[in-house]
């Protein structure tokens, strides 16, 4: 049985996120309130070898169908071999992107049907699906203006604008499909602004105290 809670993070690149997960470790830290922190792809080293294959730039004659299938594929593993077992025995997972990065990136961006991708999510998830998810809502041009550019070091960095802005597109799809799990905070604000409105979010549904 599921007795733990699970949270995911969501966003376009240079939103913002791995700030906002660090703070909120560093609140349930000092609260004495335990989970683990995990990233996808990666968590464990099969996965994290799948994640060096997919975001290896050398590998740009990578079909968009073996890339949503390798997502999967890392996923799977970090499920069976992680999450599930943490989320069994109590513990809150809280994960760096999951299967909503799936559906804005490979259903929507890519272009291969925001449908397939969510019953292909459901086939890998089963019943471990988060309880909630905090989309970091902030449009590409904004994020990219903030930090002065974009990154492009891995291949999915190394991508277009105007794939971004269809990440982006295809993150609100995302809400659209997920109402009540999919929670939109911008992160306009200070950044502990952003980590208090988080925070109260988490404490509302009853996923943190
Ligand atoms: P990050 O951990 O630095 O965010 O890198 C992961 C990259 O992989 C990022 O560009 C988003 C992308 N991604 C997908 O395209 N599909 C997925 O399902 C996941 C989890 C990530």
């Amino acid at each position: 049985m599921i007795k733990g809670k699970f949270i995911t993070f969501e966003g376009c690149e240079g939103v913002g996120k791995s700030t906002q997960i660090r703070m909120l470790k560093e609140y349930l830290k000092t609260t004495n309130q335990e989970a683990i922190f995990i990233r996808e792809p990666g968590g464990n080293s099969i996965s994290e070898k799948i994640r060096e294959l997919i975001l290896d730039p050398a590998n740009s004659s990578m079909t968009s169908m073996c890339e949503a299938m390798l997502y999967s594929s890392a996923r799977s593993q970090l499920i069976e071999q992680v999450i599930a077992p943490a989320l069994d025995n109590g513990t809150t997972v809280i994960c760096d992107r999951f299967i909503d990065s799936t559906i804005a990136y490979q259903g929507y961006a890519r272009g291969l049907g925001v449908q397939k991708i969510k019953l292909m999510n459901e086939l890998v998830c089963g019943d471990y699906m988060p309880d909630l998810t905090i989309f970091l809502d902030l449009p590409p041009s904004d994020s990219f203006k903030r930090k002065g550019g974009h990154d492009k070091s891995d291949r999915m960095e190394l991508e277009s604008i105007e794939f971004h802005n269809d990440v982006y597109s295809g993150y609100i799809e995302a809400t659209k499909l997920y109402p009540t799990r999919i929670v939109r905070i911008s992160p306009r604000g200070s950044k502990s602004d952003t980590a208090s409105a988080i925070i109260k979010t988490l404490q509302a549904r009853g996923l943190i105290q």
